[in-house]
């Protein structure tokens, strides 16, 4: 069994990454901020006042959220619900961030993400999966690039799918959650003491998964078929 953590700022390209590495190494790959999604998408249909914790328990108290793979891909689920499309909005990365920063929530989602990496090996990726869901992880890897880069990958992502935003918007998006992801009380967004820092800010998507695989081979090299 082997656990890989690659934790990192939005955009950085981290999921795809992550996939194509698990993909090479024969891991599963647990994208973590699909479930922070997934509750913040529960919260926003509810229309739950995030301020007030009772309320937001009480939202936790009746929801499951779970997940499967789908020919290689994560899917996932509220009360049972397919609501991997609906996750993947702006609106839904910013209710993400926001719940994100609650600690009913984080802990609601620790044992999913701890059973899961019990079980089986895995790539998980989220932001602190190195420093709080698996500190004990065989590799941890903390991915990262510019801002700038990063709002640019994620607004072409965007808009190949047909959403309608502006660069600027994204690049807000991206700096807004930089802050609340790295500024928050619980589990902020920190480099693991033992992670490697990798920067694919000048790398081609084909060399940033290369440079992983490599990494993870170095680390763990017994573990991996
Ligand atoms: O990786 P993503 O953009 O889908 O994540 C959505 C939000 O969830 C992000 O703003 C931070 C939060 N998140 C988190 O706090 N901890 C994780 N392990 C994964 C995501």
């Amino acid at each position: 069994m082997v656990a890989v953590a690659i934790d990192g700022p939005s955009g950085a390209g981290k999921s795809t990454i992550a996939k194509a590495a698990a993909k090479q190494l024969g891991l599963i790959y647990v994208d973590t901020g699909a479930l922070y999604r997934t509750v913040g998408y529960a919260m926003a249909r509810e229309g739950t006042n995030l301020d007030d914790e009772d309320a937001v328990k009480q939202v936790l108290s009746r929801i499951r959220v779970t997940f499967s793979y789908e020919q290689g891909s994560q899917r996932v689920y509220l009360n049972g619900e397919d609501v991997s499309e609906k996750i993947r909005t702006p609106e839904m990365s910013m209710m993400a961030s926001r719940v994100s920063a609650l600690s009913s929530v984080r802990v609601f989602l620790l044992d999913l993400q701890r059973d899961t990496a019990k079980r089986q090996s895995v790539i998980m990726d989220g932001r602190d999966i190195g420093t709080v869901v698996l500190p004990d992880a065989d590799v941890k890897i903390f991915l990262t690039a510019s801002p700038q880069i990063r709002a640019k990958r994620r607004h072409q992502e965007l808009v190949e799918k047909g959403q309608q935003v502006t660069f600027e918007e994204v690049l807000n998006d991206v700096l807004q959650r930089d802050y609340n992801d790295s500024h928050r009380e619980i589990a902020p967004l920190k480099q693991a003491d033992d992670a490697v820092l990798l920067d694919t800010s000048g790398y081609t998507l084909e060399k940033s998964i290369e440079e992983v695989v490599r990494i993870i081979k170095e680390a763990a090299p017994c573990s991996i078929k």
